[in-house]
């Protein structure tokens, strides 16, 4: 593609889109204000020649003027790269170079950054594409329950992948939803996306030829929270005890309407923000300190010291970014918690804002989850009307706002620095540590990343004290922590357990392992296998470490002796090596050869013997592990150096 793109003009829709994100920004009159030197600094005095918006800052004649149009507030515009190419892509169903160029005109960003930008995400298309777009989850969830014979019919109904003017249909990593595999998530031009779970065949062409139940259809049948939580909702837990019994991160789910603030609140909503200001925001970090709380994003960093190093920077302002990006196969609490207690994380941002100095908050969300968007967006709203958010929260003095920002389809955006870069508006390639984010994270200020189960948790914290907290469980791993169970279950979803429950006990949860058992994936993609005689390690940091696994993002993918474990491996390798962001040569190309090598297994062409094969892939796994950039290079190959060392990849063992 021609990157000179200054002769490319926007459409009238086009231009449309963008103003509507970015004139609001900058007039101040949104929430979305960027870094502070950005704020509330829209002109609205040009005339403009032939935009036909008649607002924002007249782009054309100050440019035909040479009007400087530079400077700090130009700069703290480039925060708008990713919202305002959502709008694009949402109104126009694909990026255009005039488009692109309108992007960069009114945000004050080099054309090719922008176009940088809009290629490194999936869910953006700088070719025209057709209107409807169909994602079809084939990962290693999915792949095997139906999503890979999904895949097939589309493309004998529909044509090749990518193909079809009026609607077309794309091969996705996971979806987040694989306790209701086979997945689908409708991306449709000019109205709102929706997921469809269980997909069949049926619905999905009919929703593709663009009938179908819409968005708030297939939101409804998300409403049964019993399927992705049973242990929630009314009636008997899944365990035999009475429903929400015990259930701490997971009680309201199911119980409460996720779209009613004053329901929130009649379940106990807001009464740990009250304590929190009650005792003040010292105190506030020294119960979660007393916690022993650790990050469930994967990490598992204290959360206390993270809070104490952002409230004690003398840097000003703080920033709080909540990462709810989830993104690894396998990986869907925070989707459930996001959309089924959508005000429990808006306060639990709020008491980590309130204690940490943080006036702002951003809530990063993967971008194709749709349901929980809407839930947020809803809630951050009725929250700000209710003065739960704003200048002045509750009365009590402090101010705290919140954003909401998209991801658009780049698993990396996970890693917290990458987090930041795409908030920015940069690729969302991660950044060297150190500096860490607590010293220079968000438009290089001092700021707190947590995952979305992590803030849950300070919830808890806040209920019964820091040292009630601890003892559950114990060393490093306390408190209750979720885990998402799919694949060779009976009913798979996410449970609730109490640190220290084995893997046997969660998996009897969840009505146990359907079939022979030949392994479990813990901890997803980036994880490692435990076999069917390890089945009562403590499920804690400690012991699983013990037997060198690690608990990752809480995933446990049940595998059976009918699956076949090499695709399963050579999916995930696919998988890593779409996702690199490809700044690092370990990660860049071990990633290729990977799946490459596993491929070759599986057609049954090894170079050499499938020894031979193994070795290589052992070697891979120590290059990427010691001298990848970020995590994921470092866990790509996790899996499958663990399928090695166990013995599951061998000659003669299974598939
Ligand atoms: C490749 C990669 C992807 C990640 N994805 C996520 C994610 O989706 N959600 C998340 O909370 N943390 C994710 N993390 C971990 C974050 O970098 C960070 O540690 C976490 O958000 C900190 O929050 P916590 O301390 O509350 O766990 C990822 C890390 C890597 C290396
Ligand atoms: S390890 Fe992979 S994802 Fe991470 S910086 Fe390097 S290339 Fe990018
Ligand atoms: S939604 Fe398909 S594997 Fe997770």
């Amino acid at each position: 593609m021609d990157l000179r793109l200054t002769q490319a003009r926007a459409n009238d829709a086009e231009r449309a889109a963008v103003d509507r994100v970015v004139s609001p920004a900058l007039g101040g009159t949104g929430p979305s204000t960027g870094p502070s030197t950005g704020t509330g600094t829209g002109t609205g005095t040009g005339t403009g020649t032939g935009t036909g918006t008649g607002t924002g800052t007249g782009i054309g004649s100050l440019r035909d003027e040479h009007f400087a149009d530079a400077g700090h507030a130009a700069r703290g515009r480039r925060h708008l790269v990713l919202p305002t190419l959502h709008a694009v892509q949402e109104d126009i169903g694909w990026i255009s170079p005039g488009a692109l160029n309108y992007v960069s005109l009114r945000l004050s960003v080099p054309p090719a950054d922008v176009y940088g930008v809009a290629t490194f995400y999936a869910m953006f298309s700088t070719e025209p594409r057709a209107p409807r777009v169909v994602h079809v989850c084939d990962d290693a969830v999915c792949g095997q329950r139906g999503g890979e014979r999904l895949a097939q019919r589309l493309a004998a109904e529909l044509g090749g992948e990518g193909s079809g003017d009026e609607v077309c249909w794309l091969r996705s990593p996971c979806l987040g939803l694989c306790e209701r595999a086979p997945a689908v998530l409708l991306q449709r031009t000019g109205e709102p996306d929706y997921a469809i779970a269980p997909a069949s065949v049926e619905q999905t062409l009919g929703a593709a030829a663009g009938g179908g139940p819409g968005a708030a259809g297939a939101d409804a049948a998300f409403d049964d929270t019993s399927v992705s939580a049973p242990q929630t909702g009314s009636g008997v837990g899944a365990s035999g005890a009475a429903a929400g019994a015990e259930l701490r991160l997971l009680r309201r789910v199911g119980v409460v309407d996720p779209t009613s603030l004053d329901e929130y609140r009649a379940n106990g909503g807001y009464t740990a923000l009250r304590r929190a200001v009650g005792i003040g925001p010292t105190r506030v970090i020294k119960e979660v300190s007393d916690s022993s709380l650790t990050g469930r994003g994967g990490a598992a960093f204290p959360t206390g010291l993270k809070w104490d190093g952002v409230a004690k920077a003398p840097e000003r302002p703080h920033y709080l970014v909540c990462n709810a990006d989830e993104s690894e196969p396998g990986t869907f609490k925070d989707r459930v918690l996001l959309e089924s207690d959508p005000f429990g994380l808006v306060e639990a941002m709020t008491i980590a804002g309130y204690a940490t100095g943080c006036e702002r908050g951003y809530l990063y969300i993967r971008g194709e989850y749709p349901l929980a968007t809407r839930r947020l967006a809803n809630a951050i709203a009725q929250a700000r009307q209710r003065g739960y958010l704003g200048a002045d929260v509750m009365g009590e003095g402090f101010a705290f706002d919140l954003e909401l920002r998209r991801g658009a389809g780049a698993y990396i955006c996970g890693e917290e620095t990458a987090l930041l870069n795409s908030i920015e508006g940069f690729r969302g390639e991660p950044r060297n540590k150190p500096p860490f984010p607590s010293v220079s994270g968000l438009f290089g200020k001092p700021t707190v990343i947590n995952n979305v189960e992590t803030l849950y948790n300070v919830l808890q914290v806040l209920a019964v004290g820091g040292p009630a907290f601890a003892e559950i469980g114990g060393g490093r791993s306390t408190g209750p922590k979720l885990f998402c169970l799919s694949g060779a279950v009976a009913r798979p979803g996410v449970y609730e357990v109490s640190f220290g429950a084995t893997l046997r006990e969660v998996l009897e949860l969840a009505g146990g392992t359907v079939g022979e058992l030949r392994a479990i994936l813990l901890g997803g993609a980036a994880g490692s296998f435990v076999l069917p005689d390890q089945l009562d390690v403590p499920l804690t940091l400690e012991g699983t470490r013990e037997i060198g696994a690690s608990l990752g993002s809480g995933v446990i993918f049940a595998i059976d002796t009918g699956a076949d474990l090499t695709e399963i491996l050579r999916r995930i390798a696919a998988f890593f090596r779409d996702e690199s962001c490809g700044q690092c040569v370990p990660c860049r190309v071990g990633t290729v050869r990977q799946e490459e090598s596993l491929a070759r297994m599986l057609r049954r062409t090894e170079i050499g013997s499938r020894e031979q094969e193994l070795a290589l892939l052992d070697d891979l796994a120590r290059v990427m592990r010691d001298a990848s950039i970020c995590g994921l290079g470092q866990t790509a190959p996790a899996a499958i150096q663990s399928a090695i060392d166990l013995g599951l990849l061998s000659e003669g063992v299974g598939q």
